[in-house]
């Protein structure tokens, strides 16, 4: 048996977090798990909060006939009620449950979304660094990635995004706040990407969507806001998930919203349920469906990973690392001292620091440290930060 030449392509150039990832593991069973300090994964290590374990319990005793069965694929009216009154308060816009489909997690979301927009060889403008299962996802549904590099900030360059639109644009996909880089969209930022994509549409007769994916809209630092995205431009796709803001990755639960202000809203939305049920999800899980009704205003308390950022931020400074702070997100984006990620890399292994070059998110030169680790490990790993940007002279 042989899997497709696609797969086994993908399967080669499996993606720089799993090879450090899987790296790690072995230095761990090497050298015992606390001699090792590994920032390589995005995986949230804080416990959700009280109230989602409260809600669980309630859910699990819930002894009313049929709540394990199949249901509507765009998920159980309640929570798509919940969440569309959430949206509603916080994006100021008449959002109803029709225009919100469960999904399993933001990269559930993300796939349907594809599926249901994108015709054969439509492409889709990806912002570099990226979260690198973009240009999987797009793939998954016949379009076509362009990357469009960000600046120096990682912020949104609108003459770089501009020349990466063309007749057969489909989507721009935007991630704010972004994983690597830690960046916040600006609201003026957004605004002028907004008349960008308005004219660009207009021009082509067909509507460019914009897809805004904010699993960590809700971790940002310094009290900062996330601007609306649907304010910016109408034909506007959320992608999202509870992965972040509850913790709970592995649960699987994020939804997919359509904006009240999208030409086509209704039918968009319909392509999205078809997607949902046609790519084999079906429904989200129903179980975490039902928990998280009632927690739509809650998230986790995001005081510790304030708190790694400040602390990672002194250690890099105080070792003479160039970097940008994050302002949401868990990650940091340095530059790789001597410029050569692999090398850089490589160098930090050997004080036992796991980090993913940047080359894995397309921008190379840099490396990504994500801060899901307590304390202590950022802490016992700054002498290693010093040593090996020492060692290169
Ligand atoms: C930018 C970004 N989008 C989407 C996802 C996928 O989120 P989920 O686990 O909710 O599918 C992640 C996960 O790390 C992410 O970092």
């Amino acid at each position: 048996m042989s899997v497709s030449s696609r797969i086994k392509a993908a399967m080669e150039g499996s993606s720089w977090i799993r090879r450090m990832f899987e790296e790690g593991r072995a230095l761990k069973a090497k050298l015992g798990a606390d001699k090792v300090f590994d920032f390589t994964l995005g995986n949230p290590d804080l416990e959700p909060p009280p109230q989602f374990k409260a809600a669980l319990l309630a859910a699990a005793r819930d002894s009313r006939p049929g709540l394990h069965g199949y249901m509507a694929n765009a998920g159980l009216p309640e929570p798509r009620q919940a969440l569309a009154e959430h949206l509603a308060r916080v994006h100021q816009l008449p959002f109803t449950a029709d225009d919100l489909v469960l999904t399993v997690g933001a990269a559930g979301a993300l796939n349907i979304i594809f599926k249901a927009i994108l015709d054969p060889g439509d492409e889709v403008v990806v912002l570099a660094p990226y979260f690198v299962e973009y240009l999987t996802y797009v793939d998954n549904h016949g379009g076509v990635a362009k990357v469009a590099e960000t600046d120096e900030n990682f912020q949104i360059d609108l003459n770089k995004l501009a020349a990466a639109l063309g007749p057969k644009t489909r989507a721009v996909i935007i991630n704010s706040p972004n994983n690597p880089t830690g960046q916040v969209y600006a609201a003026e930022i957004l605004m002028a990407l907004g008349r960008l994509l308005a004219e660009h549409s207009a021009r082509h007769g067909r509507p460019v969507y914009l897809v805004a994916d904010e699993p960590y809209r809700r971790i940002v630092y310094d009290n900062f806001e996330v601007p609306s995205i649907f304010a910016a431009y109408p034909d506007t796709l959320l992608a999202t998930s509870f992965s972040k803001d509850l913790s709970i990755p592995g649960e699987r639960l994020g939804y997919a919203a359509v904006s009240p202000r999208a030409a086509g809203r209704r039918e968009v939305a319909g392509g999205l349920v078809l997607a949902n049920r046609i790519l084999g999800f079906v429904n989200a899980p129903a179980l975490m469906q039902r928990v998280v009704a009632g927690l739509t205003e809650v998230s986790v308390d995001i005081a510790p990973y304030a708190r790694r950022r400040d602390l990672f931020c002194q250690v890099l400074s105080a070792a003479g690392y160039e970097f940008f702070r994050p302002q949401g997100a868990f990650y940091l984006f340095p530059k790789a001292p001597g410029g050569d990620d692999l090398a850089f890399v490589a160098l930090l292994k050997e004080e036992n620091i796991l980090a993913v070059p940047g080359r894995g998110f397309g921008r190379a030169g840099h490396f990504r440290l994500a801060f899901c680790v307590p304390e202590a490990v950022i802490e016992r790993a700054a002498p290693g930060f010093k040593k090996a940007l020492k060692s290169l002279g």
